[in-house]
């Protein structure tokens, strides 16, 4: 099977300093701390209103992750402003999302075919600089074939609904599943590298984790919220085993009835 990575979203620790206007807790020692930890790679959403996440955070991210030789993964939406500051901090890849002021967080995939003509040249733009594009979709097919037609690098696939539906226990879980899986063989199948994230906890990553299709998986707000309890090194390291455990793959030594 693919190998499965593991990029650690952010947001949340810029969340919380912004709540007091203070300089701490430093999403860049996040960041450090995330890769120490066995995360392949950062993840950060520049919110077009820096609820979280601010200009100079990628700055010092796309810094950080360029000395480390690791990936930064940048969300952003299909804006001129937005794609100003990709090609501006050149992170390795950019993933393209829908953003609403008033949502709470990314509530649905971005409308890739629906937006065909507006969103298509930006991601030629994108690839024309060197950056990966990753479009963050629903699980369905229009939206995957519009991707694979508009040469995007990459889908990630929306596990919000899914997730959601299986914390509350709702009837929908099993069709949502069944949805994320069949969208994962369509994409791969298109030549898509596939992608999956929101939402994902302790419960919900492995049964993605072991689609054998999805090659990242991009986890923040549990994560962030874990480390509160048990420490951010921690929360990943756990994570982590989580996803090998889920892929077959043996646990390292020492780990295995952790
Ligand atoms: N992937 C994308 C495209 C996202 O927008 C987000 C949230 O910023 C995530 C993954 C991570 O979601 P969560 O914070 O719920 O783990």
């Amino acid at each position: 099977m693919k190998p499965l990575r593991l990029g650690v979203n952010i947001d949340h620790v810029a969340t919380i300093r912004n709540a007091r206007g203070e300089a701490y807790p430093d999403p860049a020692r996040a960041a450090e701390l995330a890769l120490m930890a066995g995360a392949d790679g950062i993840t950060a959403h520049l919110r077009e209103d820096r609820r979280h996440i601010s200009d100079r955070d990628i700055a010092v991210l796309a810094d950080l992750t360029r000395r480390r030789g690791l990936p930064l993964n940048l969300e952003m939406a299909v804006t001129p402003e937005m794609e100003a500051a990709a090609l501006t901090h050149l992170p390795h890849a950019v993933c393209l999302v829908p953003e609403r002021r008033e949502e709470v967080t990314t509530e649905g995939g971005l409308d890739v075919a629906g937006q065909y003509n507006r969103i298509a040249p930006l991601v030629g733009r994108l690839r024309q600089a060197g950056i990966r594009v990753s479009l963050f979709i629903e699980p369905v097919r229009p939206q995957i074939e519009a991707a694979a037609a508009m040469g995007a690098d990459v889908v990630e696939l929306h596990t919000g609904a899914w997730c959601l539906s299986v914390r509350e226990r709702t009837h929908e879980a099993h069709q949502r599943f069944s949805a994320l899986r069949d969208g994962a063989v369509l994409a791969e199948a298109l030549g898509l590298e596939v992608h999956a994230g929101h939402g994902l906890d302790y419960e919900t990553v492995g049964p993605i984790a072991a689609l054998p299709q999805i090659a990242e998986l991009n986890i923040g707000h549990f994560l962030i919220g874990e480390a509160i309890f048990v420490g951010l090194g921690p929360a990943i390291t756990r994570m982590r085993r989580l996803m090998d455990q889920a892929r077959g793959a043996p646990a390292p030594a020492g780990e295995a009835a952790a």
